[in-house]
């Protein structure tokens, strides 16, 4: 039987116009990183799954990662995340250089999910991290970070919000108000963790099952009901909790990012090594409903490999849901064609020569050149250039061979301009 030609299950072939569209954003990422002056990195495909097992909690150990023994009988996983891998680095030399540091890194990461709207199997993050930041700060500039990236695509306000809660709340919760012991409260974080994704109904009858109080349902169901940093002040009001939190609102107010945060007490994020803030990127249009981006602060997760934590903030940004999200608001440019400066061709084969000169020479000026490879009629020119998304045409005929020169055509304007072979630098500064 013929093997299927379809990509493995959940990955995608990223053929050349997807592979621009992909390239886009991948800039656009990068750009914004550097802004902010962090740095890249990368780390291996493959980790030892023991580095997931300590911190990334259950869901994505027992039924997303990619993992198996290898030949030496390690148990090893393709890398299903990049925190555990920044904080593995970032523990080796952080006591040698100066903090805060500040990374980022483009990585292609697997998941075993089931395929859907917004998940796939192979997805490529953007990760910023920034570590050893003073409580509240790292998180304004990680918050920041993403803003400006969204806005870099023309994104605003108007398009997505920042929805955002603390582990320290939800935590006091627990166990200061409603006072459950901690089996109770795992199983209370999950329900959270739903709440929003499931009916009332549902969700009544999940609380059912837990056997809370009268008095505990109704603390509960306050806590759930907070919709507002002014509603969550008055909720801590006389606790110790998140102290950071009203001089971070302040702070995000008067840099004009208030109108894109909202407080969520049902933001709780899957991963086990967040201790502090933590939050979810939403798009605003009903038919995304997908997070695009999430992440938060984690304190200790550096104490797995040596005593002397070094807290991190950071975020994570999927490729497949920033399309969606850029496709369903009509912030992409066509990515149909591909962009080139010049297109050469020659109409015969004493041409070729000249018109191959012409291209070698403009090539190690940093143009982008195409050329024909063997002579082509006049009238198919023009279309073969228009398909290769060319600005500028050479044309090489009988005429300017003769005359030592070259035809250009600019191909939006349609102006026709003749210069002569023998100056280059004249060439190189019409074309660009
Ligand atoms: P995460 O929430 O698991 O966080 O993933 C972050 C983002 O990656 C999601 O919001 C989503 O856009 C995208 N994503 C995740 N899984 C998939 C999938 N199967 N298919 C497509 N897109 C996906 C983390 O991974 C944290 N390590 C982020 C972080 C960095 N926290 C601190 N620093």
């Amino acid at each position: 039987m013929a093997l299927s030609k379809r990509p493995y299950k959940g990955t995608r072939d990223f053929f050349p116009e997807l592979k621009r569209g992909q390239d886009f954003l991948f800039q656009k990422m990068s750009q914004t990183a550097h802004l902010f002056g962090y740095e890249p990195y990368d780390g291996p495909l493959l980790e030892e799954v023991d580095l997931y097992r300590a911190k990334s909690g259950e869901e994505l150990i027992n039924d997303q990662i990619y993992s198996f023994i290898d030949r030496g009988e390690r148990h090893v996983a393709i890398r299903p995340e990049m925190t555990p891998t920044v904080a593995r680095m970032v523990a080796q030399i952080h006591r040698e250089v100066t903090r805060p540091i500040r990374w980022f890194t483009i990585a292609n990461l697997m998941r075993y999910e089931r395929p859907q709207k917004g998940r796939l199997r192979e997805h490529w993050q953007f990760n910023c991290d920034i570590f050893g930041a003073p409580e509240g700060q790292g998180e304004v500039e990680i918050l920041q970070v993403a803003i400006a990236l969204l806005n870099n695509f023309g994104a605003n306000e108007k398009h997505f919000e920042i929805r955002l809660n603390d582990r320290k709340i939800v935590d006091y919760t627990f166990n200061q108000l409603l006072k459950i012991d901690d089996e109770k409260a795992l199983k209370l974080y999950k329900i959270v963790d739903r709440a929003t994704k499931v009916s009332k109904e549902a969700l009544d009858k999940m609380i059912d099952e837990l056997g809370l109080s009268d008095e505990q349902r109704k603390i509960f169901s306050d806590y759930l009901s907070l919709n507002s940093f002014g509603d969550l002040m008055q909720f801590l009001a006389g606790s110790e909790v998140a102290t950071y939190l009203p001089k971070f609102v302040d702070q995000m107010e008067e840099l004009g990012y208030l109108p894109y945060l909202k407080y969520d007490p049902t933001i709780v994020r899957g991963l086990d090594y967040y201790t502090g803030m933590v939050f979810e990127i939403f798009d605003k249009h009903p038919e995304n409903r997908r997070a695009l981006c999430g992440g938060g602060a984690f304190a200790d997760l550096l104490k797995i490999f040596d005593e002397t934590p070094l807290a991190g903030v950071g975020l994570g940004l999927g490729d497949v849901t920033l399309m969606d999200f850029l496709k369903v608001h009509n912030l992409l440019p066509s990515f149909e064609r591909p962009s080139n400066d010049l297109f050469v061709s020659f109409q015969t084969e004493e041409a070729k020569i000249p018109a191959l000169k012409l291209a070698k020479e403009l090539r190690s000026n940093n143009l982008n050149v195409i050329t024909t490879l063997e002579p082509l009629k006049f009238k198919k020119i023009f279309p073969a250039a228009e398909k290769k998304g060319a600005r500028f045409v050479a044309i090489f005929g009988d005429k300017e061979l003769e005359n030592n020169s070259v035809q250009f055509k600019n191909m939006q304007t349609k102006e026709q301009t003749e210069l002569s072979l023998s100056d280059i630098d004249k060439i190189v500064e019409y074309l660009k």
